[in-house]
């Protein structure tokens, strides 16, 4: 008797197409979504703001970062920042963030991510680092806003020729390219970011700033928020 109810649900399972299995239930979950070319537009007086630990893992996200990327908060805590990465994403870029994050820096780099429902945005990041008594990271603070379309232009650019080397010629062929065209400009990452924003370093901060002190939208229209007309 046992046996033939067993069967008949597993009968129903299978028709509708139900699995118990847990791989391939975890398979599932780790499914990206397939990238589709359809803009996500941001509030530029709105904050998308995260916590991770010291490896990327995310401990925190706030309502405005599930609202846009469309995932729950069950979907998102534990798992790596990079279910949000997007494959135009060239590795260069992280790999500058790391060892700045690793070092305690800040770093102001333009991110495409990806939606769980395949559209893309993109943000511009500020972190900030927290130690133990130790001196060791705890966690990372992510705030990112709304990415200027001037410098989205540029840097989309730039991006695609990144992409094209890496697939091609492999990540440190595109980080001796990347460093080549720094040093011809003469200017290091940050000052490479800042010059595409048009701003200075204290603009783009204080509109962090301002953000952080509320992620509701803002009457004041900081230097950073005028860029967006
Ligand atoms: C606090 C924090 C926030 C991050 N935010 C993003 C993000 O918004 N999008 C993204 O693709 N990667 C983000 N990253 C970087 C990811 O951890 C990861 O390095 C990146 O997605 C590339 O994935 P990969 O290292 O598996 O290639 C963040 C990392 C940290 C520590």
């Amino acid at each position: 008797m046992q046996t033939d109810v067993k069967k008949q649900i597993e009968t129903i399972l299978a028709d509708h197409k139900i699995t118990t299995d847990s791989t391939s239930i975890k398979n599932k979950r780790n499914q990206k979504p397939t990238p589709i070319d359809r803009e996500i537009k941001l509030d530029p007086s709105r904050t998308i703001m995260s916590k991770t630990d010291a490896r990327g893992v995310i401990e925190y996200a706030n309502d405005y970062f599930m609202e846009i990327c469309g995932y729950e908060e069950y979907e998102l805590m534990g798992q790596p920042h990079s279910i949000i990465r997007h494959p135009d994403m060239p590795k260069v870029i992280f790999s500058e963030l790391w060892k700045r994050l690793n070092k305690g820096e800040n770093i102001h780099a333009f991110v495409k991510n990806l939606a769980k429902d395949g559209r893309y945005y993109w943000v511009l990041t500020n972190f900030e680092t927290k130690y133990d008594e130790s001196g060791a990271i705890i966690s990372h603070y992510a705030r990112r806003k709304a990415a200027p379309g001037n410098a989205i232009y540029q840097i989309e650019k730039l991006y695609k020729t990144l992409k094209s080397i890496e697939d091609t010629q492999g990540i440190e062929v595109a980080e001796r390219y990347f460093s080549g065209l720094l040093e011809e400009k003469n200017m290091n990452y940050n000052e490479f970011i800042l010059e595409i924003l048009g701003i200075n370093e204290k603009a783009v901060v204080s509109y962090f700033i301002d953000s952080t002190q509320t992620s509701k939208p803002t009457k004041k229209r900081s230097v950073f928020g005028r860029l967006f007309g």
